[in-house]
């Protein structure tokens, strides 16, 4: 296995492309603007706090990656403008749109007010909408800096919450759910109209994260694991990574699509049944129900 500071990927995959993150200067966002810039993309971060923006920025730079921080929540349509405007002066154009801000804190269903619930769907979800809205105009085939044949790409940042349902993310499950369907919807209008590609990350519990640290705080979070049966971390780096290949010509043929980086953990279920038994019954279950379909009793055949 790669040590999961080395990239697989080469670092001149995304040279001369500029990518704008929302969210981008701290949690999976960080990472993703720091694997982008290190392969050859520049980098323009959105943020609502200066001081966290200006640090982000500073390390960027560091690396030797071009990078520009500007402040800006997504949740204002003019700030999104006046971001989207300022990357592409910046840089002189814009290819990767990455919507990485959200929010998130748990909270019972019945203790979450409307406002709560609106809060988040209006970060996640309009916020996301509202950043892809405002970056068309420089995403599109033929747009300033670009050519006439190929659009630029969108990467919304998901969760795999709302696949069943989860326990005090009601807001969540439900924004997420939104951002999905605005991937599969924009990929197909987008996609078809201008050869942008539209797609989405779900990531499963990442170590080290704002998120984490929200949802599984050190006071409640080992119950909670115990309880899950392929519990594991992810690494900001497996997120990052997922974002290179979708970015680099390696996903030129995936559209609306939400690729889940979770090592499977949305799919575990409690085993309801020791493998032994499995072992022991199955094949006995299976020859009687050859000999009697099963639930009908011989006499009542
Ligand atoms: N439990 C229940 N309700 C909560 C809450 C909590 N822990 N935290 C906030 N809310 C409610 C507030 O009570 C308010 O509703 P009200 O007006 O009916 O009382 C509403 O949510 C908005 O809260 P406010 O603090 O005014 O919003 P904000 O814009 O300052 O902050 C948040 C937005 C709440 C999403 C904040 O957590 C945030 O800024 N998050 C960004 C970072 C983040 O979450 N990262 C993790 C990403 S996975």
């Amino acid at each position: 296995m790669v040590a999961s500071t080395e990239s697989p990927f080469k670092p001149d995959i995304l040279k001369g492309k500029v990518a704008l993150i929302t969210g981008g200067a701290s949690g999976i966002g960080f990472e993703i603007s720091t694997q982008l810039g290190k392969h050859g993309a520049s980098v323009a971060v959105m943020g609502r706090r200066k001081q966290v923006l200006q640090s982000a920025v500073s390390v960027l730079q560091s690396l030797s990656i071009p990078a520009v921080g500007f402040e800006g929540d997504v949740r204002k349509q003019e700030d999104a403008a006046r971001v989207v405007d300022l990357t592409f002066k910046h840089f002189g154009r814009i290819d990767i749109l990455v919507n990485a801000a959200a929010g998130n804190f748990l909270a019972a269903a019945e203790d979450l007010s409307p406002n709560g619930f609106r809060t988040v769907l209006d970060i996640d979800s309009v916020g996301t909408f509202t950043m892809c809205h405002e970056a068309l105009k420089y995403l599109k085939k033929g747009a300033p800096g670009r050519n006439s044949s190929s659009g630029g790409l969108i990467i919304n940042i998901s969760a795999t919450l709302h696949y069943g349902a989860s326990w005090y993310q009601i807001h969540v499950s439900a924004a997420k759910a939104a951002v999905d369907s605005t991937t599969r919807n924009l990929a197909l209008e987008w996609g078809t109209d201008y050869d942008i590609r539209v797609n989405g990350i779900a990531p499963g519990p990442i170590g080290e994260t704002p998120g984490m640290s929200k949802l599984a705080p050190e006071e409640i979070g080992s119950r909670g694991r115990d309880e899950m049966p392929l519990y594991k971390l992810g690494e900001k780096w497996d997120i990052a990574m997922a974002a290179l290949y979708l970015a680099s010509d390696a996903g030129k043929y995936i559209n609306g699509d939400t690729m889940v980086v979770d090592g499977g953990l949305w799919l575990s279920r409690p085993r309801y049944l020791p493998k032994e038994a499995v072992r022991q019954v199955s094949r006995e279950v299976e020859k009687r129900s050859r000999n009697e379909p099963i639930g009908v009793p011989k006499s009542k055949l």
